[in-house]
């Protein structure tokens, strides 16, 4: 099913840092509504099942550690085109790739240490997201 809504996560550098308003008024300045948000932290299996994908890469283990070193806000967001234009707002994942303005080149320090996580696609946005609100039937 095709939806308007995507999966967001103010990683632990950025929450570590106090950006956590000044990346919500981001999200909603761009036109997205929050539907479901919550604070909470990431077990090491948490992190090591919501980047399943990643687990052959060389960088998985350091990408677990980050992820669940400190509290995250996971969040729900709804807006026409969500998952494409969320992209765009969050930027490349390497801040040093990342356009003006867009929330990795304002917030992220580094490509492992990135500030957000935006979902790639309708389907992985219901994964990750039913992953985080299991049972809120959020898709
Ligand atoms: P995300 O899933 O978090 O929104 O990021 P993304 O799509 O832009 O990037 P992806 O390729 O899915 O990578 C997931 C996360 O893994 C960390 N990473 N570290 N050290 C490295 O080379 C490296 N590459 C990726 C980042 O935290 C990235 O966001
Ligand atoms: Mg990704």
């Amino acid at each position: 099913m095709a939806t308007n809504r995507t999966f967001t996560m103010i990683k632990p550098d950025a929450v570590e840092k106090g950006h956590i308003g000044a990346i919500l008024e981001k999200i909603n300045a761009a036109g997205f509504r929050i539907v479901a948000m919550k604070f909470t932290q990431m077990s090491k299996r948490d992190a090591s099942e919501f980047y399943a994908i990643h687990k052959e890469r060389p960088f998985f283990g350091e990408l677990v550690e980050f992820m669940t070193r400190g509290p995250i806000v996971a969040a729900i967001l709804e807006k026409d085109n969500a998952v494409e234009d969320f992209r765009t707002l969050i930027g490349a994942t390497n801040p040093a790739d990342a356009v003006e303005g867009t929330i990795r080149q304002l917030y992220a320090e580094s490509i492992g240490e990135n500030a957000i996580h935006g979902s790639d696609s309708d389907e992985n946005a219901e994964i990750e997201g039913n992953f985080h609100f299991a049972g809120r039937e959020m898709f």
